[in-house]
């Protein structure tokens, strides 16, 4: 089955990402699965991913009649995304994302700050630490049993 829908799956090489990227093929997606197949950090207490685990990811993709592309890449890896992704349009087309990291987060960040009521492009880390202390403080002693929503009005678009 081929259709023009495409699934970028990250982790793909075992684990909730090969699980992600059977079920997105057999949803009738073509697949690109990005792994680093390899050891991602030395705090890692168990063995890490390998090439032949994301091989028989693209085996079990195929299998559930999807076509699929390995990509090995390390994800913190700015230059190495982008030519990751450059290899996704390539092979499966389209062009939005384009693959340049950074023209990819303004777009994103564009076409968000349009739908926020409050105008802000998304909620950086930044905009939700000082809830954090906040809710830690002597002043929020008597909140609880409640969630925040740290969303520069996003909330307003789901609640209305
Ligand atoms: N399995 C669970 O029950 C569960 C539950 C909640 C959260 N999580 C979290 O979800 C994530 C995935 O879980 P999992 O069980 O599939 O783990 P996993 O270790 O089986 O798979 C993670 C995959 O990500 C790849 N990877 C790691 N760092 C990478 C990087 N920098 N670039 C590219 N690929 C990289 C690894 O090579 C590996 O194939 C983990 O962060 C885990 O802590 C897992």
């Amino acid at each position: 089955m081929s259709t023009e829908r495409v699934a970028v799956v990250t982790g793909a090489a075992r684990g909730i990402g090969r699980a992600t990227a059977i079920a997105f093929a057999r949803a009738g997606y073509r697949v690109a699965g990005v792994d680093i197949a390899a050891p991602a950090s030395s705090a890692m207490d168990y063995g890490p991913a390998t090439p032949e685990d994301l091989v028989q990811t693209g085996r079990l993709v195929e299998d559930a009649g999807g076509e699929w592309l390995p990509v090995i890449l390390d994800q913190r890896d700015r230059a190495a995304v982008s030519e990751g992704f450059a290899q996704i349009v390539e092979r499966f087309g389209g062009g939005e994302p384009t693959g340049d990291v950074e023209q990819d987060e303004r777009t994103a960040a564009d076409a968000q700050r349009k739908k926020l009521p409050l105008g802000v492009p998304w909620i950086e880390p930044e905009d939700v630490a000082p809830l954090v202390v906040f809710l830690a403080s002597e002043e929020a002693r008597m909140v609880s049993g409640t969630s925040f929503a740290a969303t520069g009005g996003d909330s307003a678009n789901f609640t209305a």
